[in-house]
């Protein structure tokens, strides 16, 4: 059977990126939390890369789900950054409002870009649902700062290159070059500092019907065909 593949807009709206048994009320610290998920404490982070004391920090949450993690997060901030972070989510299901210095957006990712640049990236489990995973890599790169991180849970094996099934050893090798770090056995993308990366693949469509990832949750493969330089 032909594979049937959708576009982005059509993904918006899959009972697969819409799926409520996905878990979206991470806390910040615990055993169910973005600090275990992605193997790097955020404040800590941002602490020992805080540029001074007038200097306010940003840190953008990608596919933030309930928010619960960043509100904790923004709680403990306060006395370690005397109000100069701000932390901003987004997420096609955003709460309404959170504490003064976390703004939440609700929207797709798709169609969405930031008015500035971000100290701290992060995507806790939700590139998995995201369709063109390179394009929002490489925007992801223009949106961080000179010496910006960015850290994600990824999975090299939900990119399908050229009909040859998942390509994990080339979407590695692929990712590396443009300057990312890929940790295949704790499957974390991360990047330091601002770039302008281009991956030579076309996207050809998603399929989100490709069933569970490594989390157990059904979630999205990108398909590309590679571009020959
Ligand atoms: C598994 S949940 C993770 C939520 C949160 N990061 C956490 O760990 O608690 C994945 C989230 O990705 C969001 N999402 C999926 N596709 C999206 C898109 N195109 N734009 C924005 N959010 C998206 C979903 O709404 C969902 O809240």
């Amino acid at each position: 059977m032909a594979l049937e593949l959708v576009d982005e807009a059509t993904l918006d709206n899959s009972a697969i990126v819409a799926n409520n048994a996905m878990n979206r009320e991470r806390g910040y610290r615990g055993a169910n939390s973005y600090v275990r998920e992605l193997r790097f404490d955020p404040l800590i982070w941002l602490a020992a890369h805080d540029h001074g004391s007038a200097a306010p920090l940003r840190w953008l949450d990608l596919c933030c789900g309930s928010g619960k993690a960043l509100v904790e997060a923004d709680a403990l901030s306060s006395v370690l950054f005397n109000d100069r972070l701000t932390i901003t989510g987004v997420d096609l299901v955003a709460p309404m409002d959170g504490p003064d210095r976390v703004e939440f957006i609700a929207g797709s990712l798709r169609d969405w870009n930031p008015s500035g640049r971000y100290d701290l990236i992060t995507c806790v489990h939700g590139i998995h649902y995201v369709g063109d995973k390179f394009a929002m890599l490489q925007r992801i790169s223009r949106w961080l700062t000179i010496d910006g991180y960015f850290a994600a849970n990824f999975d090299a094996e939900s990119i399908r290159i050229d009909n040859q099934g998942s390509s994990p050893t080339k979407t590695s090798r692929a990712l590396r070059h443009a300057g990312f770090d890929y940790d295949a056995r704790r499957k974390l993308l991360t990047r330091r500092g601002y770039a302008e990366v281009q991956l030579p693949f076309r996207f050809l469509g998603a399929d989100d019907r490709a069933g569970p990832n490594y989390t157990g949750q059904p979630a999205v493969t990108a398909h590309y065909a590679s571009i020959s330089s």
